[in-house]
């Protein structure tokens, strides 16, 4: 008899089960994109770094949030950028967002990142987005990256030494539970940037890892 192998569920389908089934958690809510996204003392953080970079540069930048989720981080960087366009694989996320969240410089998109064409924006925010995918994935993701000027990566890793990029199929996990986490200067991607700074790290209690975002420019 044939073997069967295991196919993973197309991503889009991964991603809607995640948030019908509240399987990042939020009982109470419609929506919700993880602890990461809602706890003030990881989340707080997070905003004064990205929103002093927004500031820096005189609220100038056009932004584009690729897996923007719930848009509970998102919301807070609107009034620092001339555009910004918030986009997620989720349909109904995506609608619950355009009727939640309005202003003159937001737009939403549903979009599959992995498969799409990029809209175009100064900077990038890529948060706690590729911890959940497949190396294939995030190759497909990177290769278009080079066109922005800023990549503001968040990603959340293991403390201490640990093995980058170990492969995993796309889901609700991350590489955490195998020591691993997301390093885009290592194999297999080996990106080379021409600036790369830590703006953020927040450690989680427990040994439960760290949440580090860096800022990239590329060449
Ligand atoms: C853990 S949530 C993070 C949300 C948000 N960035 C934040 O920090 O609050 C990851 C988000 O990425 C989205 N996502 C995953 N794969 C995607 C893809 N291929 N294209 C677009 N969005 C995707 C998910 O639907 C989910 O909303």
């Amino acid at each position: 008899m044939k073997e069967k192998t295991k196919q993973p569920w197309p991503t889009k389908d991964v991603m809607n089960q995640i948030y019908d089934l509240k399987l990042w958690g939020g009982e109470a809510f419609d929506f919700y994109s993880g602890n990461g996204s809602h706890n003030p003392k990881i989340v707080a953080p997070y905003l004064d770094s990205v929103i002093s970079l927004l500031q820096f540069h005189q609220n100038s930048l056009t932004v584009c949030d690729l897996g923007c989720g719930d848009f509970n981080i998102g919301k807070h960087f609107t009034p620092y950028c001339t555009q910004y366009i918030a986009v997620d694989i989720v349909k109904s996320l995506i609608a619950r967002n355009k009727t939640r969240f309005k202003e003159d410089n937001l737009t939403f998109k549903c979009l599959d990142i992995v498969e799409t064409k990029l809209p175009k924006a100064d900077c990038i925010i890529l948060r706690q987005v590729l911890q959940h995918l497949s190396n294939s994935e995030i190759k497909k993701i990177i290769k278009k990256l080079n066109s922005y000027k800023y990549i503001i990566l968040t990603e959340h890793l293991p403390v201490g030494d640990f093995i980058p990029n170990k492969n995993i199929i796309a889901g609700q996990g991350i590489r955490l539970k195998h020591n691993s986490g997301v390093d885009l200067t290592a194999p297999p991607f080996n990106l080379i940037f021409k600036e790369e700074k830590t703006l953020q790290t927040y450690h989680l209690k427990h040994n439960k890892g760290r949440i580090v975002t860096k800022l990239y420019q590329p060449f």
